[in-house]
Parts: C-alpha cells; sequence; structure tokens
C-alpha cells in the first residue's frame, strides 16, 4: 500500500470533530450527511458485510429498536463495504426468512449506505487494517444535532454490539447537555448525576453545604434528578 493511502485508511475523526461531510446512495434514496441530519441527533454506524450472522441479527436488532431511537430525536444510518444490490437482496432475506430471539418480519427502514469504493468508511476511520482491509469494522458515531461528533465506539468484527448501550449513551449525552450536568458509571434515567466542579457557581464549601448537593469529597458531588425530567425533555411526545 502506498504511504498516502495507507493514511487515508486509518484517518479518523476524534470527538469534538464536525463530522465529515459526504453524499452517499442509500437503500432509502441518497443522503448528504450530516446536513440532512441538522437539528437532530444521528448515530451512524457500519457493519463488516451483508449476508453474515452477527450483522443479521444487529440489523434485527436496530430495525426493532428504531422506533425507540427515532423517539429520542435520533436517526440511524448504516454501512458497509457493499453495493446497493447487495443491501437490496439482505434486506429482503431477513424480512421474508429470518426468525431471530422472537423478532420476524423485520423491515429495515433506515437508510444502508452502499460505500463500494470506502469513500465513506475511510474518511470515518472504519477501515482498520490490521483487522481486515476490506471490511468495514464495527464503528458506532454519535453525532449530535449541530453535526458534531459526541461520542465514538469501535467494535471487531466478531463482536455484536450492546444496542442497551448504545441507547444508554444516547440518553445519557442528551440529559448533560439538557441540565449542564455529567452521568457517572453506568448511569441510567432517574439515577443521581454528578454536578460540575465548584467555582462556576459558588464554592467548594457552599457546595458541601446546600442540601441538594450530596458531596463525597469537594471533588464528587452528586445531585438527583428526577426520571419523567429527563424523559420529559429526550423523548418526543
Ligand atoms: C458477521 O457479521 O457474522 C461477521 C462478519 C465479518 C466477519 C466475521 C463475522
Amino acid at each position: 500500500m502506498e504511504e498516502n493511502q495507507e493514511q487515508q485508511a486509518v484517518s479518523m475523526p476524534r470527538i469534538g470533530d464536525p463530522a465529515p461531510e459526504f453524499k452517499a446512495v442509500t437503500t432509502q434514496g441518497d443522503i448528504n450527511f450530516p446536513s440532512d441530519y441538522k437539528g437532530k441527533w444521528s448515530i451512524l454506524f457500519s457493519h463488516p458485510a451483508d449476508f453474515t450472522p452477527v450483522c443479521t441479527s444487529e440489523f434485527m436488532t436496530f430495525a426493532h429498536l428504531e422506533k425507540q431511537f427515532n423517539e429520542a430525536n435520533c436517526e440511524l444510518i448504516g454501512l458497509s463495504i457493499d453495493g446497493l444490490y447487495s443491501h437490496i437482496a439482505w434486506l429482503r432475506t431477513i424480512k421474508e426468512k429470518i426468525e431471530y430471539k422472537g423478532m420476524k418480519d423485520i423491515e429495515v427502514t433506515f437508510p444502508l449506505i452502499e460505500d463500494i469504493k470506502m469513500d465513506v468508511a475511510k474518511k470515518y476511520g472504519m477501515i482498520q487494517p490490521n483487522e481486515d482491509s476490506t471490511k468495514a469494522v464495527r464503528a458506532v458515531f454519535f453525532v449530535d444535532p449541530k453535526g458534531i461528533i459526541r461520542a465514538i465506539i469501535y467494535y471487531p468484527l466478531s463482536l455484536g454490539r450492546n444496542f442497551d448501550e448504545l441507547y444508554r449513551a444516547l440518553i445519557a449525552m442528551q440529559a448533560a447537555d439538557e441540565f449542564g450536568v455529567a452521568t457517572p458509571a453506568d448511569w441510567r434515567p432517574g439515577d443521581d448525576v454528578i454536578v460540575g466542579p465548584a467555582g462556576s457557581c459558588g464554592t467548594a464549601k457552599e457546595r458541601m453545604e446546600d442540601s441538594e448537593i450530596d458531596c463525597k469529597d469537594w471533588f464528587f458531588c452528586t445531585k438527583k434528578l428526577d426520571k419523567d425530567e429527563v424523559l420529559g425533555k429526550v423523548l418526543k411526545k
């Protein structure tokens, strides 16, 4: 591989970067990313190949959960290094023939990008040559309503994604934005949240004495945040 090709293959956008722009052909028509998704969250994810078992289990799960993601103002967009006709045939097979964990007759209605030339996959660092040079790894990019990459998760080819975690991460980032807080390990709506360091809104002493804030020490303070308040902000009515 020429040096510049190799560099292109490993170029990776990072958290906080604007999502690299692209136009693509998908199973739902052409898309311009991220501009078509302005004002919404999106999850852009890649899978290694159509007609493979782990990917099939993932697509069925994502399609099954799509409404739940949409209700949190989030759109799903898939991608693999396959052509449009392969995508269409695979999705038709899933709908007509595959039953898995109680899911059947599953129709994938979110766009699946064809990326035969790997243009998008290379832009997003989805090709990781030491894992596989012709298949995308299982990458997940969370892009916010302003088109900024907010979280990135990569999985190897053999490991199917955890969709509870993808949904949890989405809701946690939205809650952090809405309420100006951070979320601790394994946080779920209804759990206490982390309030920022003293300084911007009071001294450490005031904070330690605030009855609504529970400080374990000066650097680690939490407060209650009602589940309904979180979900009321995050979920569309
Ligand atoms: C799968 O989705 O099953 C798969 C795809 C590529 C490599 C290994 C597994």
